[in-house]
């Protein structure tokens, strides 16, 4: 079944045609006689007329001026999709947003706004990112997000900065456990499931106080329902993060997510990035290189960032390795649940009030400094 089997794509889309896509969609997910309604944060929403849900739409020349013309002093990063901009909308009590303008070359286009529109229109959690509005005046395609303070999670895990804190173990795991809770969301609640095929640490994005979010769901695909198995055609995503079944044949399952939350979670537990062509050729990719490893306890420790300088509880980092390493079965169907996954990092995350009382006692093999 593809995304887009339930409403029709058009290149040049208008702003009522994509208002009418939107409403196909919500028609199509949230049947009303669909108990899985109620997850839908409604206060938060504008409603048409009908009373469907829907995101703002903004004109072209409020996003300027939110902006400031899309000054590149403004602008906070950019991805495939294009550059990512601070700005404050005046007509919302200068609200701060992340503006998200469309590259008019880049690789990624118009199918995956409108993706990306219709699952955050109508999908919401804690732990995916809330999408305030769009605008799609002439051939322009800008998205509009709540503003997440302290950026995405790969600014907080590798080339820090002199003088930026690395993020403490626990923190690491809150941060894993809430981004598997939002994976969890997708899987399990929203109906029809939802695969999400980009989960990476660039579109984990994190609050004031380190919650995360999901981002970007222009390559989400609405997921098989029953026993099918979900074949893709267009074979996408970040390499590297991509499960080896998927890679191969492009059979997509709600496990692919899974082996991408695998190696993202063992780019947090070791500060190394899935991909790193300036270390040596046995070294330069992290799942190769971790997988011996991880069959020897003995050489966990190895594994663990430099940066957090030995402050983790030595029975967290077992159990952590161990729980990526389910993940990145070849086998997909061995893999766990994304459930289960969050079931037991809500264990590793818990420690941190008992870990911080038990610092000097019973885990920490040698102290140092994190955030
Ligand atoms: N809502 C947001 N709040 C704050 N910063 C954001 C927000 N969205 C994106 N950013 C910043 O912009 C950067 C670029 O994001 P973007 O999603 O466009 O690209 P990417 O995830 O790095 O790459 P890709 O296009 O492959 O997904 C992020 O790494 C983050 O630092
Ligand atoms: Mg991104």
């Amino acid at each position: 079944m593809s995304f887009f089997s339930c409403c029709k794509l058009q290149e040049k889309t208008t702003k009522s045609s994509l208002k009418k896509n939107l409403k196909d969609y919500h028609n199509f997910c949230f049947r009303p006689d669909h108990g899985k309604r109620k997850y839908i944060v409604e206060e938060e929403n504008e409603r048409d007329e009908k009373g469907n849900i829907t995101s703002k739409i903004f004109t072209y020349h409020e996003l300027s001026v939110a902006t400031k013309n899309f000054h590149v002093h403004n602008m906070v990063g950019e991805g495939g999709f294009g550059r990512v901009y601070k700005g404050r909308i005046k007509s919302l009590d200068n609200k701060v947003v992340a503006v998200k303008k469309l590259n008019k070359n880049g690789f990624q286009g118009s199918r995956e706004f409108l993706a990306e529109v219709m699952i955050l229109s109508f999908l919401h959690n804690t732990n995916l990112v809330n999408l305030v509005g769009y605008c799609s005046e002439g051939d322009q395609r800008i998205l509009v997000y709540e503003y997440m303070s302290n950026g995405s999670l790969e600014d907080h895990l590798f080339e820090l900065p002199p003088g930026k804190k690395p993020l403490d173990w626990y923190t690491r795991m809150k941060i894993a456990e809430g981004a598997a809770r939002g994976l969890e969301y997708l899987h399990a609640e929203a109906s029809p499931p939802v695969i999400y095929r980009d989960f990476k640490a660039s579109n984990i994005l994190l609050d004031e106080n380190f919650n995360p979010k999901l981002s970007d769901f222009g390559l989400a695909k609405l997921g098989p329902t029953g026993d099918k198995t979900h074949v893709s055609t267009r074979v996408m995503g970040t390499y590297g993060y991509c499960a080896p079944e998927y890679a191969s044949t492009g059979q997509l399952t709600t496990k692919s997510d899974v082996y991408s939350f695998g190696v993202v979670f063992l780019e947090m537990i070791t500060g190394r990035r899935v991909l790193d062509f300036s270390r040596s050729s046995e070294e330069e990719n992290l799942v190769t290189w971790a997988l011996p490893l991880l069959k020897n306890k003995r050489k966990y420790t190895t594994l663990a960032d430099p940066l957090l300088k030995g402050n983790y509880p030595m029975r967290g980092l077992y159990q952590a390795l161990a729980i990526a390493s389910m993940c990145l079965l070849d086998d997909a169907t061995a893999r766990p649940l994304i459930g289960d996954v969050v079931t037991a990092l809500g264990v590793l995350a818990m420690h941190v009030q008992v870990g911080k009382q038990k610092h000097t006692k019973e885990t920490y093999i040698e102290q140092g400094e994190c955030s």
